[in-house]
């Protein structure tokens, strides 16, 4: 018998009645209406730490943080097993693995009957966005996973708030999660033991029904898979609404950058998994541009995942973060490289996949520079330099990730919980790109810009599971998380910068990713960023004329506007002139290539893609073969083709 544990008394009657509903088919032993209360997180952590699935950290070191290690078939997104069940295929598009609606119903009827045996239900009401802003939006997540909750607690604004701002609204997203494990009662009437990271090895399902706004996830218990907040509500169902309704659901970070004249511009970038969004959300100028005086430039956070972007009532684009705390890429995060970060993640943090030292705190790699003399690494395993040299063991794992309350974040932006959002006016585009791509370069009309967006491309990273390292196009850092045609969402798009006219934002495409001869990357890269962002910032705010240098040159090439050696600034920096062309340099070879790719990536759509690619393509190839001279016959060919 399923017994209903709750501190908030439910009266919304669709909530009751589909809990209801999902109960019956899931069986859990127990349903717990999650308050989002200190205590509650507190009573479910303990009984974590209890059951194994989580270890307290040591409280001197790390206060109230926890360390969970997940199975090893279970630590990243799993694209493969992600499914867009719109009611024809044409509606999910090529890039999206789809099955009807009826038929994946189907699958995972007998998928989910009895999955939580053994187990609790809590039920999860949570707000994207702040409370009560018009732009929010209600989901209820219903999980059998402890560690959900309290990641949710932390990634949302979640509990008794969230649901008294739903009322008696029956337009919640439904968002079901289990982690395809029931125990079996035994013959003395006790629960069979738990795993330490119960999900299920051999099926998982990670499944959208855009038109009823349900999710339905099977099997895993890791990040986006199980966190149904973020990319499966906050991206492909929120980039379904966002068609409807004339706004744009993004895997967009959003910074504040004050210019040292005090003015205030805020900027969004889009770059895939694991291509720096944090980083650079979170970015502190270095030392030449942060000026102690007070006239330097500063960055403040707004978000570092996803952006909601809204058309305001006076033309232009505002942006909320509908989440309120980070799931960070652990390895590679340093006092160096992002403080920020670090210091979010001081206290009240859960880390997941990371090492553990013999104090009772985390580590992994290149988190400091000389590593612990030994550890217990994210497999349990002991592990120490040595055996990593020798073995090529990692302490962490690649998509070893920490969940941080952005409120500890020390560069957090005052209007972060503005209900508004903040205006826009920069847009940025980027991937990890060894070659072709140039440092930063600017479109020369949102057209272009949504070209340089829908044809982003970007080498995987350990973020999904899947071969890491492969070049894939990735519009608008997208891909996995478009709940619909992505035809339609360029688009889309093209119809959001026409209607905001002279005030849609600038776009501009940038790469920290260029590799040297040396395979080495060419650009120092995190707080130096500043310096990009800075040329960025001086083409939409006042004018080239706000900037303190004297010369802000740009070069017309035919890909857009790049910056010349000398509009850049470089105090503080040994960057020279030929490390710039290194970084800067086009190549018309291989941008020759790269329109290729970007025509056989559109060319899936079948002649859904809006024709403006293709006459954007052709202009850039057109540019190339006037600057070249006479076209050769490889650029026949070519023309040929794009
Ligand atoms: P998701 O949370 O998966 O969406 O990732 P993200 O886009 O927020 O990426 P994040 O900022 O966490 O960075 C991922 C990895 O890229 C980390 O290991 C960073 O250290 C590294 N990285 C970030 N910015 C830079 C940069 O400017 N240069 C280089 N070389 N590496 C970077
Ligand atoms: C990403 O993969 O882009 C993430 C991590 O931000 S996850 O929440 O797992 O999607
Ligand atoms: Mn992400």
């Amino acid at each position: 018998m399923t017994s209903l544990k709750t501190s908030v008394p439910v009266r919304n009657a669709s909530l009751n009645a589909w809990v209801k509903e999902i109960a019956e088919l899931c069986q859990p032993d127990d349903i717990h209406v999650c308050d989002g209360s200190e205590s509650e997180s507190a009573a479910l952590c303990e009984a974590m730490v209890k059951s194994g699935m989580m270890k307290r950290l040591n409280p001197a070191l790390r206060p109230n943080s926890f360390l969970a290690c997940s199975d090893t078939s279970d630590v990243a997104r799993v694209e493969d097993r992600t499914f867009i069940c719109s009611e024809t295929k044409d509606a999910a598009g090529p890039t999206n693995n789809w099955m009807a609606p009826a038929e994946m119903r189907k699958t995972l009827n007998p998928l989910f009957k009895g999955c939580m045996r053994g187990r609790t239900l809590y039920v999860i009401p949570f707000s994207m966005g702040p409370i009560g802003s018009p732009i929010s939006q209600i989901g209820v997540e219903l999980s059998d996973s402890p560690y959900v909750v309290v990641n949710m607690r932390i990634m949302t604004r979640m509990g008794a708030a969230a649901l008294s701002a739903l009322g008696d609204r029956p337009d919640f997203v439904r968002a079901i999660h289990t982690v395809g494990a029931p125990l079996a009662k035994l013959a003395d009437g006790t629960t069979e033991k738990d795993s330490a990271w119960p999900c299920n090895k051999e099926t998982k399902y990670i499944v959208h029904y855009p038109e009823t706004r349900e999710i339905w996830s099977y099997g895993s218990g890791y990040g986006g898979n199980a966190l149904l907040g973020k990319k499966c509500f906050a991206l492909r169902i929120a980039s379904t609404m966002a068609e409807k309704d004339g706004w744009l659901a993004e895997h967009m970070l959003i910074l504040g950058v004050e210019s040292p004249a005090g003015k205030k511009s805020y900027v969004t970038a889009a770059f895939p998994s694991a291509c720096g969004k944090t980083n650079f959300a979170m970015l502190i100028p270095p030392a030449a541009l942060a000026k102690e005086n007070g006239t330097g430039w500063k960055i403040t956070t707004v978000g570092d995942d996803i952006a909601w972007i809204k058309p305001g009532a006076d033309g232009r684009l505002y942006a909320i973060n509908p989440e309120a705390g980070f799931f960070g890429v652990a390895p590679g995060t340093s006092t160096k490289t992002n403080p920020n970060a670090m210091a979010s993640m001081e206290k009240n943090t859960i880390f997941t996949n990371v090492g553990l030292t013999p104090e009772g705190d985390i580590w992994w790699e290149e988190m400091t520079d000389t590593p612990p003399a030994s550890l217990i690494d994210w497999t349990g395993q002991a592990w120490t330099p040595e055996i990593a040299k020798e073995t090529g063991r990692k302490a962490a794992h690649p998509n070893a990730r920490f969940t941080a309350p952005a409120s500890q974040c020390p560069s957090v932006d005052s209007e972060m919980e503005n209900p508004a959002g903040v205006p826009i006016s920069a847009m940025i585009f980027g991937g990890r790109r060894p070659d072709t791509i140039p440092l930063v370069y600017q479109s020369a009309s949102w057209e272009h810009g949504v070209y340089i967006a829908a044809t982003t491309g970007s080498e995987t990273t350990a973020a999904a599971v899947g071969q890491v390292g492969i070049v894939r196009r990735d519009p608008m850092a997208m891909l996995p998380f478009c709940g619909y045609n992505m035809a339609d969402y360029f688009a889309h798009w093209l119809r959001v910068g026409k209607k905001a006219g002279a005030q849609a934002p600038k776009i501009f495409g940038v790469n920290w990713f260029r590799k040297n001869s040396n395979g080495k990357y060419a650009w120092p890269g995190f707080g130096e960023n500043m310096r990009v962002l800075k040329w960025i910032i001086e083409r939409v705010q006042d004018g080239p004329a706000a900037s303190t240098d004297a010369s802000t040159d740009v070069t017309e090439s035919p890909i857009g506007r790049v910056p010349t050696y000398a509009s850049m600034t470089w105090t503080g920096l040994d960057f020279s002139e030929a490390q710039f062309k290194e970084v800067t340099h086009l190549d018309a070879g291989a941008w020759k290539r790269e329109l290729v790719s970007s025509a056989e990536f559109f060319a899936k759509f079948d002649g859904r893609a809006p024709k403006e690619m293709k006459s954007i393509s052709d202009g850039i190839l057109e540019r190339f073969n006037r600057t070249a001279g006479a076209g050769s016959s490889t650029n026949a060919n070519l023309e040929a083709q794009v």
